[in-house]
């Protein structure tokens, strides 16, 4: 089986692969992008640095009834982040959040969110995100991998685990739009800031009642990682 041809081929293909130039880390160049943060806050703080990933999420925030204050309380989400670098500069741009949340919200329920962002021009999937046990040892933390799809698929250290550091209400319909957010790095090297701002939906019904099933509330994010 192991033959000089079979041999041949690998080389040759090796010699592609070393010829390729490096894997662009997203598909349009975001040095011009910037993230419109309220005037009014020091919460949020925009790096002076350029974005290396702006993404829409396109998910679910989790929640569970707390016995004690009939109140849901968060367990995490789960989202598929979809590279919106490449319209940027387009009208699309600043409404992508309710494009989406609207495409999202008339899928039916247990249909995954993977598919949107072909709906909305914004195809390609950067990766997802979702909670893990905390690398501190307490609780849970909200991570963004990019390890198994889209342009960093395989490199085994292209997630960040971050830490909450920033947190405003939604300038907009905040009873209905979660919280924007900076997170910095705990673990990983994709990225050493994380905000999420241009939130829709996500937040819980403001009570519950004792024995209430766990709930999971459709919201949409863009998220710009430096
Ligand atoms: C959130 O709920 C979804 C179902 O809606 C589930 O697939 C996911 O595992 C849950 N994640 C967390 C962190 O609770
Ligand atoms: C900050 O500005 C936003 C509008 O950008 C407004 O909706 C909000 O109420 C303001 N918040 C405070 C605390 O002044
Ligand atoms: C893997 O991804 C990380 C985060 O984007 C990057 O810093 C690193 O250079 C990548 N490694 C390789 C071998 O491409």
């Amino acid at each position: 089986m192991f033959s000089f041809q079979l041999l041949s081929a690998l080389a040759s293909a090796a010699l592609l692969v070393s010829a390729a130039p490096a894997p662009k880390d997203n598909c349009c160049d975001t040095s011009a992008a910037k993230m419109d943060l309220p005037g009014n806050q020091t919460q949020l703080v925009a790096p002076t640095t350029a974005p290396l990933f702006v993404a829409i999420g396109v998910g679910v925030q989790n929640y569970t009834c707390s016995a004690s204050t009939l109140k849901y309380t968060s367990t995490g989400a789960v989202a598929s982040l979809f590279d919106i670098s490449c319209i940027d500069k387009t009208p699309a741009f600043a409404t992508i959040q309710t494009t989406a949340f609207k495409a999202w919200s008339a899928l039916s329920a247990g249909i995954s969110a993977t598919t949107i962002g072909s709906k909305i021009g914004a195809p390609g999937l950067l990766g997802y995100h979702y909670f893990v046990p905390s690398p501190t040892g307490a609780g849970i933390s909200p991570k963004w991998d990019f390890t198994s799809t889209g342009k960093l698929a395989g490199n085994s250290t292209a997630f960040v685990i971050g830490s909450k550091v920033g947190d405003i209400t939604a300038p907009t319909n905040s009873a209905t739009n979660v919280d924007w957010l900076a997170l910095n790095n705990l673990q990983g090297s994709l990225a050493s800031k994380i905000f999420r701002i241009d939130t829709v939906g996500g937040q819980p019904p403001t009570s519950c009642v004792a024995g209430s099933a766990d709930i999971s509330v459709k919201y949409t994010a863009k998220y710009y990682l430096y």
